[in-house]
């Protein structure tokens, strides 16, 4: 099907709808995007009432736009409202799906390079304490993930596959659906980290096939801080086990037993922030308004164009490798620390960030990297930001050039 791009028009749009494009270059959407108006006075509007008219009173008034919001998202990733438990970050959803499967000792689970730190943590801590194995699958040389590799992984002993759609600090985009084909055939489950892709890729959980994802809301879905998501497929939901629970998890409770709810909602804490949730309702709606198949195909012409434009400049090394590639473009330029080219573009009201080693260890060892400038586009980004950035890099690199030689 023919995706219909955004225009140039919209674009203008969708700037003129977020008040941060007229401040900053914002090129930081994988550490957090520019919220639109709507989210923020929606969030705003909520405290206000909340202050009036008191928590419980706002919280009735908003009864049906709260619940709408599982709604949303179910639209957004296909999937049915009974499935999306509202968690507070990616960390929290991933960590409850995670740490509630029951792992036997010698139990294996597959992995990739693109790992998250906290899923990487998560890996070692269940390996100390509950006696699991994790094989990695390292991408080939061309930086795909090796599918032939993970189907001669997984063994009797594989109980889970777990990866990340896109990492913190790469541009390769993982072949989520064809990982699920080969998770279904071999009946084992599939857990995946969406936490930088829901919002910038379509994600479509029957397609991929995935028992239990994660997401959080302040990236590319550009919702508040402090949300975010968790999917588990209905018919595994008894499959994931509770280590806390509170009233709002369960539909009944007497003094000597609990009956957990028949929904995802048993995953969740009564108490949470409710104007951050309707932010994240709104986010959502913004996205589907828009069409994330739409978003998906201007982020990734932006991405091609900056790396076109960076791999240009003389004394800049573009990192990112892989057949797909998407928003997150990642860099190195010679004779600068990443944190040093985050600071000098920020006097300049570019925000770009620092990719730790840390964020994405497997990867970032195994090409010897312990930092790198972490730029990403969004669909509100353009390419006069674009040039504007390459620009103060260009001449940053001529500037102390000039010193070192000087003429
Ligand atoms: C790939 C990936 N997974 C998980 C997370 C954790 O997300 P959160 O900070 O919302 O817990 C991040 C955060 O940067 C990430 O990039």
């Amino acid at each position: 099907m023919q995706i219909k791009s955004i225009t140039d028009q919209e674009v203008q749009q969708y700037r003129a709808e977020t008040r941060g494009t007229t401040q900053r270059i914002h090129f930081n959407n994988a550490g957090s995007s520019l919220p639109p108006d709507v989210v923020v006075d929606t969030v705003v509007n909520y405290l206000k009432e909340e202050a009036i008219y008191g928590g419980y009173e706002t919280e009735a008034k908003y009864k049906e736009q709260l619940n709408n919001t599982y709604s949303l998202i179910a639209r957004l990733i296909n999937a049915d409202k009974d499935e999306i438990a509202l968690v507070e970050n990616a960390s929290s959803a991933w960590g409850i799906a995670f740490n509630g499967i029951e792992f036997k000792p010698g139990d294996e689970v597959i992995i990739s390079e693109m790992e998250y730190v906290t899923n990487i943590i998560g890996f070692l801590n269940a390996e100390k304490t509950r006696g699991i194995k994790t094989r990695i699958v390292y991408n080939d040389e061309q930086g795909n993930f090796d599918l032939k590799t993970l189907v001669e992984a997984i063994s009797a002993k594989t109980k889970l596959i777990a990866v990340t759609h896109i990492a913190s600090t790469t541009g390769g985009v993982m072949p989520v659906v064809e990982i699920g084909k080969i998770a279904r055939k071999h009946n084992i489950l599939y857990l995946v980290d969406a936490c930088q892709s829901v919002g910038q890729v379509p994600v479509d959980v029957k397609e991929i096939d995935c028992d239990m994802l994660s997401v959080t809301g302040r990236k590319y879905l550009r919702a508040p801080r402090g949300t975010g998501f968790l999917y588990v497929r209905k018919h595994i939901l008894d499959k994931i086990k509770l280590s806390f629970i509170d009233g709002f998890a369960v539909k009944s409770v007497s003094q000597d037993e609990f009956k957990l709810k028949d929904d995802a909602r048993r995953f969740e804490l009564y108490e949470k922030n409710r104007a951050i949730t309707l932010g994240l309702g709104k986010a959502v709606e913004y996205a589907l308004n828009i069409g994330v198949d739409r978003i998906w195909h201007r982020v990734q012409q932006l991405a091609i164009l900056m790396r076109r434009h960076l791999n240009n400049i003389d004394g800049v090394t573009v990192h990112d490798i892989g057949d797909q590639q998407c928003g997150i473009v990642t860099f190195s330029v010679s004779g600068f620390e990443a944190v040093a080219i985050k600071n000098k573009l920020a006097e300049k009201q570019i925000n770009v960030s620092v990719g730790l080693a840390q964020s994405t260890l497997i990867y970032m060892d195994k090409y010897h990297l312990t930092s790198v400038v972490r730029a990403s586009v969004h669909y509100y980004n353009t390419e006069e930001e674009i040039l504007l950035m390459c620009n103060e890099l260009t001449l940053l690199l001529k500037t102390v050039a000039s010193e070192v030689y000087p003429k």
